[in-house]
Formats: C-alpha cells, sequence, structure tokens
C-alpha cells in the first residue's frame, strides 16, 4: 500500500466487525448465508451491468472474494481490493483452488486505491462503504469515478437508512430484526460503531462525485442498492422496492 497523508483516514484501522481476524474470516460465507444467497446476489449484481465478455471491473472490499469469483468464472477481468489481508488471502487461496485466472487482487481500499484514470468498465461495492465516515465516503466516490472510463457503471449496495419521517432509532430495531438471532450483537455493533449513513446524504454524496443514479432498489431491509453511471443523465432515479 502506498504511503499517503497525515490527515488521510486510516482505512486499514478495524471498524465494528474485525476483520483482520482469521476465525472471523472463515465463517464469514456461513454466517452471511444465514440470510444473504450470495451465489444468487453475484449473479443478479452481474446481469445489471450488462457488460460485454472481458470488461475489466473493480470489486472494492471484496471480502471472502465471492463475487469476484463469480465475475472472473463470467469471463470478466476482475481487480479485487480489501484492506484486511487475512481476506485477501482467504479469497486468493480460493481462486487459486478453483484455477481461475484474470482475477487480481490487491491490499488497498477506496482511499488507497492506486488506478490510472479511466481504466475500468465497472465498479462493484457491496456492503463496505459503511467503514468509512461521510466525508472519506466522498473521497472514495471520487477515487471511484475517476477510475471508471466514461459510461462506466457503479453499482454500489449498503445499509442506509431512510429519512422518511421515521424516527431512525425505529429503523435501527427494524435492521436489528432482519438479522438473524445469532447476528444480533454484529448488527448491534454495525448501528452503534460503524457509519452507515441517511439515504439522502448518499444520493447526494454519490451525485456530487459525478454519478448519475440511475435506480435505487430499496429492500427496506434496510439494504440499499444504487446503480450508476458516470456522467449525468439528467433524468430523476428510478426508485424501486424488491
Ligand atoms: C461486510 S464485508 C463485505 C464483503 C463482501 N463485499 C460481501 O458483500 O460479502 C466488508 C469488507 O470490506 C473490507 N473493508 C473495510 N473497509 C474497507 C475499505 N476502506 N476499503 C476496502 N475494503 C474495506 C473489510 O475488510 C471486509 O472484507
Amino acid at each position: 500500500m502506498n504511503e499517503h497523508p497525515a490527515w488521510q483516514w486510516n482505512e486499514i484501522q478495524q471498524v465494528g466487525t474485525d476483520y483482520s481476524d482469521v476465525a472471523e474470516v472463515e465463517r464469514y460465507e456461513q454466517r452471511m448465508g444465514e440470510f444473504r444467497d450470495l451465489p444468487a446476489e453475484d449473479a443478479a449484481i452481474l446481469d445489471t451491468l450488462a457488460l460485454a465478455k472481458g470488461a475489466r471491473i473493480l470489486e472494492i472490499g471484496t471480502g471472502t472474494g465471492h463475487f469476484a469469483r463469480a465475475a472472473a468464472k463470467a469471463g470478466y477481468c476482475v481487480t479485487a481490493l480489501d484492506v484486511s489481508t487475512a481476506m485477501l488471502q482467504y479469497a486468493e487461496d480460493r481462486a487459486k483452488a478453483d484455477g481461475l485466472t484474470g482475477l487480481e487482487f490487491r491490499h488497498a481500499g477506496f482511499l488507497t486505491l492506486s488506478a490510472a484514470p479511466s481504466t475500468f468498465d465497472a465498479a462493484v461495492s457491496v456492503a463496505v462503504l459503511h467503514h468509512l465516515p461521510d466525508l472519506w465516503k466522498a473521497v472514495a466516490l471520487a477515487n471511484i469515478h475517476r477510475a471508471l472510463k466514461p459510461g462506466g457503471r457503479f453499482l454500489l449496495c449498503d445499509v442506509v437508512f431512510s429519512s422518511k419521517g421515521r424516527d431512525p432509532r425505529v429503523q435501527f430495531d427494524a435492521f436489528l430484526n432482519t438479522v438473524p438471532q445469532s447476528m444480533r450483537d454484529g448488527a448491534s455493533c454495525h448501528v452503534a460503531k460503524e457509519y452507515s449513513t441517511l439515504d439522502w446524504i448518499m444520493e447526494g454524496l454519490l451525485t456530487r462525485a459525478g454519478f448519475s443514479i440511475e435506480c435505487i432498489v430499496d429492500s427496506e431491509a434496510p439494504l440499499i442498492q444504487y446503480r450508476c453511471t458516470t456522467g449525468s443523465s439528467g433524468s430523476e432515479p428510478t426508485k424501486r422496492a424488491y
């Protein structure tokens, strides 16, 4: 990872869940599988992106690399980043075991990615941006925008809370109720210590970074997916519930 200015947020530090812990990494997919269908999610993201074979995809916060592997298997050229060396090791081992090519793992994150401008056709980040405070989300999104080719696509999915009149604390309880009992402590830690934000802030951050939000898929879970492109379409995003 490159040197960075003294004022830069240290994205290597673990905030909330400790993904540098090997035991946490090894049980990650099994835990996620209790409330997420990872293969179906990954396939749906690839369908949504609708890229030409061989297109270059940047994934930020690859975790165990399930999406990166699915994308490489589908014939895309993938650069997958994570700030946790334990996660990267696990992801690399799984990719090697599957004999995958066209897949590169790098120890870097939103703030330390060093891609030349206009390198990628698409960027994907699922359940990661909430690790950064809002100020640094803005920097992260500008970095992604710069790394994408003109017309490039960005699919962002994360826990984002709604501003639609409800007391946020009601939503926090609702969020806890969407996860299995065994994960309630983790979900509480997410709300108390990590940096999930509000929908209007996220929309503003994306737009200010130069993205055009084509579609917002709101599961009310509160996992929200933003389907964006670089450049401005000038039209209001379509809002869809699952
Ligand atoms: C909840 S996991 C999500 C993993 C995967 N995207 C998924 O959907 O299953 C969050 C991952 O983001 C990584 N991460 C945290 N902060 C990051 C940052 N600033 N840049 C890149 N990755 C980061 C963590 O190490 C962890 O692997």
